[in-house]
């Protein structure tokens, strides 16, 4: 839930960030976020309906604790102004393309074109992601026409595996951070270390107490 700064009433402040995972049907969507909260990798090929969203717990580098919402659009044509709607309130996007799919690598210009249109392409950090790199004899985009086609842009750039999971947590932390590190003030966040040495105190306070022993009698 995003609560309202009670210091200042016109601020909401946020208690969780929210990011999507955008491109075309098939290019590995579900199962990067699956990889990312730790689920089973599956290679039954089962197409996302509308809209779906999952949520993990990430400790930043500053040991803040972070809520992360991830929204999984589906690729399919049919729902993608519905994908498109959601984008407003979003803080990040991972924009996929699979590397042994030239189509799914041609439409990210499309993809692009519509995001133009639909969120301030500024304050919200993209990262580009050329999946399925365990499939190399399958490869039909080299790694440097991905990067030169994110550099363009301005994107950062990973290749990775929803399979292996190779990249997927440095693509979904780097993106995290990307967001984070620029709009701190925008957030309200329980500091985990802090909650740790506050216990460790309790603890010893309570270590320090006389155990008054009792007998029981039944
Ligand atoms: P939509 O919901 O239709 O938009 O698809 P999606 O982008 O969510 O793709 P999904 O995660 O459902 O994966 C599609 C197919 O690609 C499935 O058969 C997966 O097993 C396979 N797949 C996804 N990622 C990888 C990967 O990194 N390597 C390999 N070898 N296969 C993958």
């Amino acid at each position: 839930m995003n609560v309202i700064n009670k210091n200042n009433q016109d601020k909401i402040k946020r208690t969780y960030i929210s990011l999507a995972t955008l491109g075309n049907s098939n290019v590995g969507k579900t199962n990067i976020i699956n990889n990312f909260l730790g689920l089973q990798f599956t290679d039954k090929n089962i197409s996302t309906i509308g809209i779906d969203f999952k949520i993990k717990n990430v400790i930043l580098e500053n040991n803040s604790k972070l809520k992360v919402k991830i929204w999984d659009t589906a690729g399919q044509e049919r729902f993608r102004s519905m994908a498109f709607n959601f984008l407003k309130n979003i803080q990040g996007i991972l924009l996929i393309y699979d590397l042994t799919d030239e189509s799914s690598f041609i439409s990210i210009d499309r993809w692009i074109n519509n995001l133009e249109n639909k969120l301030d392409m500024k304050n919200v950090p993209i990262i580009l992601v050329g999946n399925k790199n365990d499939k190399e004899d399958e490869r039909k985009i080299s790694y440097e026409k991905g990067l030169k086609y994110a550099q363009k842009y301005n994107f950062k750039f990973f290749e990775m595996s929803a399979k292996t999971g190779e990249n997927v947590n440095k693509a979904f932390l780097t993106l995290i951070h990307l967001y984070y590190d620029k709009n701190k003030e925008e957030f309200i966040l329980e500091n985990v270390k802090e909650n740790i040495k506050e216990d460790e105190k309790n603890n010893n306070k309570n270590s320090n107490k006389k155990v008054v022993k009792r007998k029981c009698f039944f």
